[in-house]
């Protein structure tokens, strides 16, 4: 075992061995098995680094990245995904994740990425490190039966194509601020490879042969209890899909009385709320990870998402970073695009953090003000509201 105060070497997993090794800090650290983790870490390997801090040779923790696109103002904008963050319980309280969370900011970087998303079980350490709330995402628990009154023109056939689905969430999803833009190998790595005991199911509807929706959900049934369905993914882009394939679910009835639509796969403000008669009797919602957003890269971020057609102004910004330090840059919005010089007098001065959540239509630069999270003249922080005006925030995935 080595001492305390030995230095972190943080590198690259190289070969089976040290997934294999990795794959035991995860089970420990989060209650999982090595061999159920070597499942997944096995499918993600090809596409997605994964990072191991040593300490004299051990693995004493880790994290990977996905890389996947990022939907702002109706355009994808490169991002690194981190998930599996873990530090073995002997090595921490001693900085490991902290030193992987710097890495990681650098690596996503590097690797091109504007941002770096991930759902925190712990919002402390990722704010420590520049990360900011975003939401904390949503379960929405339905009674199966008030879903069986719903019919929509079309029909349900299993297991839709996978470029297909990711053809339809890229042309309904982009309407939002925060839905990832996945690429079709990511539900190879973020669901088949789970566990295979659980029944899982996908279906897509169709209208005239076309894909218009898709439900991906888990179902187990309860000790002495009706079955559960939880629903990971819903995908709607008509009227009839959302109907159909709600009604689809309600159709489970006789045997199952709640359908959970898990991390805010459907809107935290559902369309639940305007399809129920009795919306407030057959809906409850709890609390769950929060949605945690960070830029790496300003200039990239600015420059690679969508604005809206008429935003115009210019904001001088001073923005401190816990990796990377203190910037002053010039962002100058027009025509539906963004421009970032070096410079400018820093007449907004907030942390990266807090860039990050405006950045994502989840928090008014005004409102920040409020919370002592961002400090500029009135007129300052009203343009750089109007820059976003409009955009919704909201994250359905979950890696
Ligand atoms: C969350 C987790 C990754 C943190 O790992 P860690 O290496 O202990 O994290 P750090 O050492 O960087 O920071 C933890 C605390 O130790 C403190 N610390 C850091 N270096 C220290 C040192 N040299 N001496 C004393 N304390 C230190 C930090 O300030 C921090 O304090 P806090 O309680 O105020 O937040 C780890 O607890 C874990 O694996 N948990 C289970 C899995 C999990 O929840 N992962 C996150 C999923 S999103």
């Amino acid at each position: 075992m080595a001492r305390e105060g030995d230095p972190i070497e943080i590198r690259d997993a190289r070969g089976d061995d040290d997934l294999r090794r990795f794959a035991e800090v995860d089970a420990e650290s989060f209650g999982g098995n090595a061999a159920a983790n070597m499942r997944w870490l096995t499918a993600a390997a090809p596409h997605a680094p994964l990072r191991l801090a040593c300490i004299e040779g051990e693995v004493a923790g880790g994290y990977m990245l996905l890389s996947f696109g990022q939907f702002f103002g109706g355009r994808s904008v490169p991002a690194q995904g981190v998930t599996a963050v873990a530090v073995h319980p002997a090595w921490r309280r001693r900085g490991v994740a902290g030193a992987l969370m710097r890495d990681c900011v650098s690596l996503a970087r590097e690797q091109g990425a504007a941002l770096a998303p991930l759902h925190a079980a712990t919002v402390r350490l990722y704010r420590r490190w520049g990360w900011e709330v975003c939401s904390q995402t949503l379960r929405q628990i339905v009674r199966t039966a008030s879903l069986s009154g719903l019919f929509g023109s079309g029909r349900v056939r299993a297991k839709p194509d996978r470029a297909a689905i990711e053809s339809l969430r890229r042309s309904h999803l982009a309407d939002w601020d925060g839905p990832l833009d996945r690429p079709d190998w990511f539900l190879s790595a973020e669901w088949d490879a789970g566990d295979p005991d659980t029944p899982r199911f996908e279906y897509g509807w169709y209208e005239d042969d076309r894909l218009t929706g898709y439900v991906r959900y888990e179902s187990d049934r309860q000790a002495g209890s009706w079955i559960r369905l939880r629903v990971q993914e819903l995908v709607v882009t008509t009227l009839d899909a959302m109907r159909g394939l709600l009604g689809f679910l309600g159709g489970q009835e006789s045997q199952s009385n709640e359908v959970i639509f898990v991390h805010s796969a459907v809107l935290d403000a559902s369309p639940l709320l305007w399809l129920l008669p009795e919306p407030h009797r057959d809906i409850e919602v709890q609390g769950f990870l929060c949605w945690m957003q960070r830029v790496v890269d300003i200039d990239v971020a600015m420059r690679s998402r969508g604005w809206p057609a008429t935003a115009a102004g210019r904001v001088e910004l001073e923005v401190s970073d816990p990796v990377t330090g203190v910037e002053r840059v010039v962002l100058e919005v027009e025509g539906g695009s963004a421009r970032v010089t070096q410079g400018g007098s820093g007449q907004v001065r907030c942390g990266i953090g807090t860039l990050s959540a405006w950045y994502s239509s989840a928090l008014r630069a005004r409102d920040a003000v409020r919370l002592g999270l961002l400090e500029g003249d009135l007129s300052a922080v009203s343009t750089m509201d109007a820059l976003i005006a409009g955009g919704r925030s909201w994250m359905p995935d979950f890696f």
